[in-house]
């Protein structure tokens, strides 16, 4: 009998480095569970995949930052016998200081990049350590690694997915797993992000921008050393290799003066 094909579960796969993930382990050979809340793109997606790659790509509409929504997505992959693969990518950034942002946004925020990621990971692990076999990709950000004014709530969601990442992988090493858990930290990249929180590009140097193509392939490639971090492009492996050698005072001002900054 063949084998079955492998399951990737990927959110926010409507746009940017979700629909990236999507194409690429589409050409990998994976079925696919597609969710994210324009249910029209990822539909139109769904159906260009399995027509070039003749895999299997179901679409499933879920705002990440309704609770219910999130359970459902968790009752719908916990069982999933064929899952070795879960992105949880969705994300957002939003504008400006935190005393006076929209603090729903920020509710939000934290329900779409931690909440979500704890429950669909709670769902996923099980599964993939009584395989043996499996990984986890959480996409957080090299601002995950750094503070910036304006970006307070971004950059510490970001950092706590860092860190759970970690945590995790001394759990699956304290059990001898080989399941894989990766915390992708990108910079600056080509997609929708920074459109939906009316950020101008052009106030960002070319050389800080990185194409979403080159991210994912990276993030793919570091999969099957289990690498934990990965920080695509030498000039964040950089920045990320500087703050942490930085005094606190220093790094303070490095930070102070990203070009994040914003008002
Ligand atoms: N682009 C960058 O420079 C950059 C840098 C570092 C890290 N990242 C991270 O990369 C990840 C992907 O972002 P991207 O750059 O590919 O941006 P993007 O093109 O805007 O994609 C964001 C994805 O997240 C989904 N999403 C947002 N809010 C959601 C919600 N409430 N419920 C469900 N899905 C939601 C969106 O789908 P719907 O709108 O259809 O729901 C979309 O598919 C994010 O976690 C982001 O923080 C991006």
């Amino acid at each position: 009998m063949p084998t079955p094909r492998p399951l990737a579960v990927i959110t926010g796969a409507s746009s940017g480095l979700g629909e990236v993930f999507a194409r690429m382990l589409a050409q990998r050979g994976y079925n696919l569970l597609l969710t994210a809340r324009r249910l029209d793109r990822l539909e139109s997606l769904c159906r260009e995949l399995e027509s070039s790659h003749g895999v299997h790509a179901e679409p499933l509409r879920a705002d990440l930052a309704d609770e219910s929504q999130i359970d459902g997505v968790a009752r719908r992959i916990e069982n999933e016998p064929a899952l070795s693969l879960l992105v949880n990518n969705a994300g957002f950034g939003t504008l400006g200081f935190f005393h006076e942002t929209d603090y729903s946004r920020q509710i939000d925020m934290v329900k779409v990049h931690v909440l979500a990621t704890m429950r669909l990971t709670r769902a996923a692990l099980p599964g993939m350590i009584g395989r043996r076999s499996g990984g986890i990709i959480n996409v957080s950000s090299v601002a995950g690694f750094f503070r910036s004014a304006g970006n307070a709530s971004y950059c510490s969601t970001k950092g706590w997915m860092n860190d759970f990442t970690e945590g995790l992988r001394l759990e699956l090493d304290a059990l001898g797993s080989p399941v894989a858990v990766q915390a992708l930290c990108p910079g600056f990249t080509y997609t929708e992000f920074h459109d939906s929180m009316g950020v101008k590009r052009e106030l960002v140097p070319n050389w800080l921008w990185m194409d979403a193509a080159f991210v994912v392939r990276e993030s793919l490639d570091a999969l099957a050393s289990r690498k934990l971090f990965v920080v695509p492009g030498w000039q964040y492996k950089a920045a990320v290799l500087l703050a942490k050698l930085m005094p606190d005072w220093l790094r303070l001002k490095v930070e102070l003066n990203s070009p994040h900054k914003r008002r």
